[in-house]
């Protein structure tokens, strides 16, 4: 096809001899977002990278990371379903990526494969403009799965408060001793989500409110955590690691009850960010991340 049938807004990477290759691994990996906001900051530093999805089954995943050396691929996400399995497969792993169990991020050096989490350090960077100080913080965080164990290490770290609850409050005491053994902290607690009247006086004295379940999420858009809507209030930040759709219900019922709200997106962009410094070492543009992610996603 002639170039003057291209529409002005296609631009097409020049692909050449040097062209150096970062990837994502997932199964399914269709719907990712992390080509669009990666190749926006190649783009936009100018940098000879592309950034390409891999669909790469369960069973492929141990051959498919044998395989970064031998074709020099420079970076590599995982995601879903991928980030817990990959630890048996590399050579180094960092002490938070460790302590979460999950890899999202690998680095080939010198021969060797190292394993990041990115994760926690997206969503401390999601957190940097909303004024919140998380050292002394009451912070509520719902769900007890991988998601939680990122936001959890992070949010105790730093110095918070944090209550997990879960429906299945078997897992969230996991979790719970699991971070604190590895930080040697006393500052975590569970709940199960059928204490409601124990959830509604947390939700009274938090600050934050993290929802890392699946429950709102495309294309289960009408369910919520079970949180009593009245207890949301306009002293707490209501965060919901979901970003489809862009607004939850969990956000919208927060919202109506004049609290703060922030969806997922920003960590999506702040986790790859810091992914993409890893293998570069160059500050990538966030600002073009999080515009082609919007474009992306159809969101003003
Ligand atoms: P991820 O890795 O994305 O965090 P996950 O490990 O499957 O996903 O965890 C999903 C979380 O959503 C869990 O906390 C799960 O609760 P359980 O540990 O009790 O399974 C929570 N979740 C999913 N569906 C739920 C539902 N219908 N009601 C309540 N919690 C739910």
């Amino acid at each position: 096809m002639g170039s003057s049938n291209r529409p002005d807004s296609v631009r097409v990477p020049e692909v050449n001899g040097q062209t150096q290759v970062l990837a994502v691994f997932g199964y399914p990996v269709e719907h990712s977002l992390s080509p669009t906001i990666h190749n926006a900051s190649i783009a936009f530093l100018g940098l000879n990278y592309i950034y390409i999805p891999f669909s790469v089954k369960p069973d492929h995943l141990d051959s498919a990371i044998r395989i970064i050396n031998p074709l020099g691929i420079r970076g590599i996400n995982l995601t879903v379903p991928h980030k817990e399995r990959a630890i048996a497969c590399l050579d180094w792993i960092s002490p938070e990526a460790k302590a979460v169990g999950a890899v999202n991020t690998i680095h080939p050096v010198d021969g060797e494969l190292r394993g990041y989490n990115t994760d926690g350090e997206g969503f401390l960077r999601s957190l940097k403009d909303t004024g919140l100080s998380l050292k002394g913080s009451r912070v509520l965080v719902l769900g007890a799965g991988g998601a939680s164990r990122s936001v959890v290490y992070r949010l105790v770290k730093e110095g918070a408060r944090v209550t997990i609850a879960n429906r299945t409050v078997e897992r969230a005491e996991e979790l719970a001793l699991r971070i604190s053994r590895i930080l040697d902290s006393d500052k975590i607690d569970c709940v199960r989500f059928q204490d409601v009247g124990k959830i509604t006086e947390l939700m009274e004295a938090a600050e934050l409110v993290v929802n890392t379940t699946t429950l709102g999420m495309h294309p289960d858009m009408d369910s919520m955590p079970p949180i009593p809507p009245e207890s949301f209030h306009s002293g707490m930040l209501a965060y919901d690691l979901i970003y489809n759709p862009y607004e939850t219900r969990f956000l919208r019922c927060a919202g109506e009850a004049g609290a703060k709200t922030m969806n997922g997106l920003e960590m999506l962009i702040q986790q790859g960010a810091a992914a993409f410094q890893i293998w570069t070492q160059r500050e990538p543009s966030v600002e073009a991340m999080r515009e082609a992610a919007k474009r992306k996603m159809s969101v003003p």
